[in-house]
């Protein structure tokens, strides 16, 4: 029995040794030292044995629980250590590290040459307004002394949005140019008023190398007593120039626009051949970059001005022409592919 004790013990121990989880550990007390033991069994038979014996086992049964027991201790405690050492691992970390850095975009190119733009504009004394992408007729064309059969209308594709309106002043379209805010802004601002009026606006149209369905515009309008055209001239020549340089060549003519009287166009050398004529500028040499003009009295009049006190100049630009002409890029629909190789160059 002596012998049966110390192998047993050895074998005990041994499979002790192989286990490796904290939870194992119960089914092994319970296996070799609990009640339905092998070794329990043999503490309670002493009693049936002689007294030599029984000293003698007794003893060694003794003992050997006693080895399990502080075995099991050291092993539960050397494997919660462990345990403690894996959980820290994966918790520790370096707070002194520099982060990984995020990939943050940055802001569209049309949108930074919207912004600055506006930036010459308010550094000049002009506030920015925003209006409606979806229009009433009334606002997009009837105000701005473009009737429903005038041809004005037909240079403008439009995308109307409700064709069951009740009546023609009640239909509504998208936008086709940022002038739809004008009357608007006149009819809840008393002058003197200049303001900006940058966004999007919509045509129906098929987009090419220089024509998107959806591009951007800023409007401008001053509006007060004794308003001229030199006041339109200045300020637009002082806005080319810093915007574009003071060498760049600026052309500024006649032109017609229905809600202005009289109306200009001006236009700025073509970067791409330097004024040479390429497929950008349709081998004119010159890039129309606004139309302008004096505000129409008629319009004035629908806000509820006297024409005869007060006066108005307004412009209109296109936003998206300029990113292409300052850096010479030849297809504008490269701007709305959403191409990162393309966008992450500006
Ligand atoms: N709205 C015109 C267009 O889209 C541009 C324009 C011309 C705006 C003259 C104006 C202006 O404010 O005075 O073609």
């Amino acid at each position: 029995m002596l012998k049966q004790l110390e192998e047993l013990k050895l074998k005990v121990l041994r499979e002790l040794e192989e286990v490796s989880e904290i939870k194992e550990l119960e089914s092994w007390r319970v296996r070799y030292l609990g009640k339905k033991s092998e070794l329990t069994r043999i503490l309670r038979s002493l009693a049936t044995l002689p007294l030599e014996q029984r000293k003698t086992i007794g003893a060694l049964a003794n003992e050997v629980r006693a080895d399990l027991e502080s075995s099991l201790k050291q092993k539960r405690q050397t494997l919660r250590e462990a345990q403690v050492v894996i959980q820290t691992k994966e918790e520790q970390f370096d707070t002194t590290l520099p982060g990984r850095p995020l990939p943050i975009g940055h802001l569209h190119p049309i949108t930074q040459t919207l912004y600055e733009i506006c930036d010459i504009f308010i550094s000049m004394g002009f506030q920015v307004v925003e209006g409606p992408e979806v229009e009433w007729d009334y606002y997009n064309f009837e105000s701005l002394n473009i009737p429903k059969e005038h041809p004005a209308r037909d240079t403008m594709s439009t995308l109307w949005v409700d064709s069951k309106a009740e009546s023609d002043e009640r239909c509504m379209l998208l936008r086709t140019h940022t002038t739809s805010m004008q009357l608007r802004v006149m009819e809840k601002t008393p002058p003197p008023l200049r303001v900006i009026i940058p966004g999007k606006v919509y045509r129906y149209e098929a987009s090419d190398a220089t024509h998107t369905p959806m591009f951007h515009q800023i409007d401008g309008l001053v509006v007060d007593k004794g308003i001229t055209m030199a006041d339109l001239k200045g300020t637009l020549y002082e806005v080319v120039r810093r915007f574009f340089g003071e060498d760049r060549k600026v052309r500024f003519r006649c032109d017609y626009f229905p809600f202005v009287e009289p109306g200009a166009e001006m236009a700025i050398e073509c970067s791409v051949c330097s004024g040479n004529g390429c497929r950008l500028c349709g081998n004119s040499g010159w890039i129309e970059i606004l139309g302008a003009g004096m505000t129409h009295p008629q319009v004035l009049q629908r806000a509820g001005l006297d024409p005869e006190v007060y006066s108005g100049f307004a412009f209109g630009m296109g936003v998206d022409r300029i990113p292409m002409l300052r850096y010479w890029i030849d297809n504008i629909r490269l701007f709305y592919n959403s191409d990162l190789r393309f966008l992450r160059q500006f």
